[in-house]
């Protein structure tokens, strides 16, 4: 299984921040909820658990929607990337914990609800079963587990009528480069993402129920702000991974990725959020 922090493909420097700040607030554009409004979240002593915080900004706008009683955690490996403690609402607290290790005794039963976002790079062998086990463990009996990725399958191109069809195909290649490390992977892709499809059919046979599923494609008119957090994730992968690979195949993603930069006039691409929730029995351990 990949994904404790030596192996994280991303940067946690001031760009990556801004980055997955930007990230957060447009995978949330259109979709107009941080919870989805089938999860109940009208009780005050709510226990909230967002897995892998990133930056924090999920947990921070939340607080400012619930009551200051709602006890808001936020599990990481590193909290480098968040504001510092002092300045965040009181009830924010940080718990270092590797959600793909067991669970401590202190957080067995405990969330009523929990929220992941964005775990398409750490789940790299594509099975997210080890990590729901652990978190179903972490839920309450009738608590809610909210998980949300970019379904990559659905991945397309989108240019503008007057783009040029058949030479800016930099955009395809860079994606290619990416998800093979530079072809030294066979493709499609290194980071397996059937399992994002599957998510509701795997929720329900680990004991999860009255599953809903949301899908929504972004707006196109932020289709070229997605592309820009994209082509950032690209460089810093170009950076943590291909440059390691070596043979000069950082250098390639560089030199593709000023490319497409080019044609951001004319040529993004989009896909779509899918949101996965949901229940366990209120009757179980
Ligand atoms: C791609 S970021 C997503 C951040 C945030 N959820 C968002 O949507 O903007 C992944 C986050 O997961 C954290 N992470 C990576 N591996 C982890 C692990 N094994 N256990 C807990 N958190 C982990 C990273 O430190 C980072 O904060």
């Amino acid at each position: 299984m990949s994904g404790g922090s030596n192996d994280y493909m991303l940067s946690r420097g001031f760009a990556a921040n801004g980055r997955t700040t930007l990230q957060h607030y447009l995978f949330k554009d259109g979709l107009n909820y941080l919870l989805h409004p089938c999860i109940p979240t009208d009780h005050p002593h709510l226990r909230i658990a967002d897995i892998g915080v990133g930056t924090g900004i999920w947990l921070i706008e939340l607080a400012r929607m619930l009551p200051a009683s709602t006890q808001l955690d936020g599990l990481d490996v590193s909290f480098a990337q968040c504001p510092p403690k002092e300045w965040l609402p009181a009830n924010i607290s940080f718990i270092t914990q590797d959600i793909l290790a067991e669970p401590p005794s202190s957080l067995v039963g405990t969330y009523d609800i929990i929220h992941v976002q964005l775990f398409i790079t750490i789940l790299r062998d594509g099975n997210p079963v080890p990590m729901l086990q652990n978190l179903m463990k972490m839920l309450k009996p009738g608590g809610y587990i909210q998980w949300a990725e970019w379904d990559v399958n659905t991945w397309e191109i989108t240019r503008v009528a007057s783009a040029p069809s058949q030479s800016n195909t930099e955009l395809e290649d860079l994606r290619e480069w990416i998800s093979t490390l530079g072809k030294t992977k066979p493709g499609p892709s290194f980071i397996s993402s059937g399992w994002i499809t599957r998510l509701p059919t795997t929720f329900a046979e680990n004991g999860l129920s009255s599953v809903v599923v949301d899908r929504q494609k972004f707006a196109p008119e932020i289709a070229t702000l997605l592309l820009d957090t994209w082509m950032m994730a690209s460089q810093e992968i170009s950076t943590n991974v291909l440059d390691k690979v070596g043979g000069g195949k950082g250098d390639v993603a560089r030199e593709l990725i000023e490319k497409v930069g080019r044609n951001r006039s004319n040529t993004a691409f989009n896909l779509q959020r899918v949101v996965t929730i949901g229940r366990k029995s209120p009757w179980s351990a």
